[in-house]
């Protein structure tokens, strides 16, 4: 793997390969000693142009339990607010020696345009692009799911005959669009739940259904239910009335907690707006994985590290080089 950069780029078996390393790499961290000498030597870059805060530590302990060197460059407070280019600040990581770049951005795209510029040779991990994608949040979701619901079972496994369902701003999440694509690859079944003024316009070619009642799609008894951020720094106008008006009708409150099924489990990428799309009740519930999913994003972020940096090391070390 040359880069990371959409889960749309990804096949079952390019997806699960990243879960089941993602599996080895979980065991090493119930041991005592959790760091592994893997990326001894590489040079690991978080370019965060929008604020972040777990993608950006997560990333940051990934790389550092597999002692590879961390850089943190956040533009806040670096040459990118006095307007230097994303061409000059990639140029810059070039000249120190990055391997791998993780970048966020708020441009949808950015990237892209990096892995594609010829302006480094490191390898480009998506931390999120505008909009876009958010591939590692994407794997960690199904990360989490597929642990929750088959254990020890886990590995090789994909996700058909579950059923998810995202709900809540789908308009502007870059983690909804990741996980509909890596998620229908790996098998499930994917609804989407919205209010219509919050549904993509190009939604009729995704793969999966849109229902616009969230008490209907709780009946319908899905396996995960994703309850997503409302993204307010991205609404440039008045997508709903009023936040409690919005919480009333799509936020999972107590009751409509009580109303999923037994074994089924919440979601939520973080940062989460108690009171808002999630109650505490729900937020803080036993059905409830968001610890998990932070604990697991580290995990599959050494995966997608590894694969993309360890791989090259071997090749490195066979040429004698
Ligand atoms: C998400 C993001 O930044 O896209 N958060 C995250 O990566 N943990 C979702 C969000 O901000 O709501």
């Amino acid at each position: 793997m040359r880069h990371l950069l959409d889960t749309k780029d990804l096949d079952r078996r390019d997806a699960l390969r990243i879960l089941d390393v993602a599996e080895d790499m979980a065991a090493t961290q119930q041991r005592e000693v959790r760091k592994l000498p893997t990326l001894r030597g590489k040079t690991v870059v978080n370019l965060f142009f929008e604020d972040s805060t777990r993608t950006r530590i997560s990333f940051e302990a990934a790389a550092k339990r597999l002692s590879a060197d961390v850089i943190n460059f956040s533009a806040k407070g670096s040459s990118v607010s006095k307007g230097e280019s994303l061409q000059d600040t990639a140029q810059t990581l070039q000249a120190m020696g990055a391997d791998a770049v993780v970048i966020r951005h708020g441009a949808s795209g950015a990237p892209q345009t990096l892995a594609g510029s010829g302006w480094i040779s490191a390898g480009v991990v998506n931390a999120g692009d505008g909009t876009h994608a958010h591939p590692t949040q994407a794997l960690l979701d199904a990360f989490t799911i597929r642990k929750r619901f088959f254990g020890e079972a886990s590995r090789g496994r994909d996700l058909a005959g579950l059923r998810v369902t995202i709900v809540g701003d789908i308009l502007h999440s870059r983690v909804a669009r990741s996980n509909v694509w890596l998620l229908t690859t790996l098998g499930a079944e994917v609804t989407l739940v919205a209010p219509p003024t919050l549904v993509p316009q190009d939604v009729s070619a995704w793969p999966v259904r849109v229902i616009y009642d969230l008490d209907e799609a709780i009946a319908a008894g899905p396996d995960a239910l994703m309850m997503l951020r409302i993204q307010l720094e991205r609404m440039n106008a008045a997508y709903f009335p009023t936040e409690r008006e919005y919480s009333r009708t799509w936020g999972l409150d107590a009751a409509r907690l009580g109303a999923l099924p037994a074994d089924s489990i919440v979601l939520h990428p973080g940062p989460m707006n108690r009171g808002m799309e999630i109650s505490a009740a729900a937020a803080d519930s036993p059905r409830s994985t968001v610890l998990e999913q932070v604990a697991n994003g580290v995990s599959v972020r050494m995966a997608v590290l590894y694969l993309l940096l360890a791989g090259e090391r071997t090749e490195a070390e066979e040429d004698g080089r």
